[in-house]
């Protein structure tokens, strides 16, 4: 079991200070986004943990939630950060789901990572394996149940079958590439061309990805690329490049759309959503949650994502440690470079 050690014990008997990234507005981030330092409340309410944030990355949500663009807009003025990993440092008198040293993730609709210390109430929060480790359990809420519920929920794949992605090289990407391995699925992804192209082919081949091509070589014509025949493609981009992943699709084939990276609407060809029958649905990690009537599907999603993380079968994500005062920078990273994760490195 992990010990807290002495000075966290004589933090936690009293105040305590705590960094925040703030927004009173929704904007652009690097301008709204501010530091602020506040004192918490020294007691708990009977319902209330304090947490100590150890990592939380920025990820596209954290970035579009602060322009306003998400589907959850929260009340002003708001500490951002969607994902992370804490730990319990006190509880109150009426908790019962967790106990001080257990390590935490924010549920669903509850942003707030981004700052060192915070109180929760103890039903916005979920307990996780406490001995995985934060590169993973920093970015265990969002890349890696969205990669497995969208590769079992929407087509019956047999082991061995194809599914094609673009957006292959996000964290996302990756995330689907190395659960489809698990289950057996074969991945076809498509990528930006880029100067290292090789080195990230590689990468994701040892991943466990099958195929990887460019956008470019995808679209020229004298290449004559072909597709494998699908039942499931996976849309993190939208515009052209949705068009030509919907194009693979068989018969009854689905397209699931979960992010617009290009910012362009989504594409699809007219013939085969006449001729197949093929079908174009969305999916919102969110949404599959609210949905759940019980919490065993979420709860067996995540012990099997940890199980698989701690075994080694996932990887951790890439990343740039950072710390929060480092916030503006890290946010600008966050908007223009895509290989590694921006993520704020809180632990002491
Ligand atoms: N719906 C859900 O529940 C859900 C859950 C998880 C993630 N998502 C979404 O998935 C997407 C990726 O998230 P992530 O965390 O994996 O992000 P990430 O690791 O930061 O990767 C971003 C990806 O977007 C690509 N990209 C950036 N700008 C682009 C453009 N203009 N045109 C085409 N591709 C572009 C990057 O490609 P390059 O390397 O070529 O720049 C990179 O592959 C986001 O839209 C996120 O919101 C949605």
């Amino acid at each position: 079991m992990l010990k807290i050690n002495s000075s966290i014990r004589s933090l936690v008997s009293r105040s305590i200070t705590t960094r925040q990234l703030v927004y009173e507005k929704y904007g652009a981030p690097q301008k709204v986004i501010q530091m602020k330092t506040v004192e918490l409340p020294d007691k708990l309410e009977p319902e209330q943990v304090l947490l100590e944030w150890h990592a939380s990355p920025i990820n596209p949500a954290d970035i579009n939630q602060i322009q306003g663009m998400y589907g959850v807009r929260p009340k002003m003025p708001a500490i951002a950060g969607l994902e992370g990993a804490a730990r319990v440092l006190k509880t109150g008198s009426a908790v019962k789901s967790v106990k001080p040293g257990d390590q935490v993730i924010s549920s669903y609709e509850v942003a707030e990572n981004w700052a060192d210390y915070g109180i929760f109430n103890q039903k916005d929060i979920i307990h996780v394996d406490n001995d995985l480790p934060i590169e993973h359990s920093a970015f265990l809420k969002v890349n890696p149940p969205s990669a497995y519920v969208m590769l079992t929920d929407f087509a019956k794949l047999k082991k061995g079958d194809w599914i094609v992605q673009n957006c292959g090289n996000s964290a996302i990407g990756k995330q689907i590439i190395q659960v489809a391995r698990i289950l057996g699925f074969k991945t076809f992804n498509i990528i930006r061309n880029r100067e290292n192209l090789g080195e990230l082919v590689k990468e994701m081949k040892d991943l466990g990805a099958n195929e990887v091509v460019t956008e470019d070589d995808l679209y020229d014509k004298n290449k004559k690329m072909k597709l494998p025949r699908v039942k499931l493609a996976l849309n993190g981009v939208g515009g052209k490049s949705s068009l030509y992943l919907a194009n693979a699709l068989d018969q009854e084939g689905c397209m699931v759309t979960y992010g617009g990276m290009s910012r362009q609407p989504t594409q699809a060809p007219t013939a085969p959503l006449i001729f197949k029958n093929i079908s174009l649905r969305g999916f919102w990690l969110m949404t599959w949650i609210r949905e759940q009537k019980d919490d065993r599907a979420r709860q067996k999603v995540y012990s099997d994502l940890a199980g698989w993380m701690k075994s080694g079968e996932i990887q951790p994500t890439a990343m740039v440690k950072r710390s929060l005062e480092d916030y503006k920078d890290a946010l600008s990273e966050a908007q223009n470079k895509f290989d590694k994760k921006q993520l704020f490195f809180l632990k002491k």
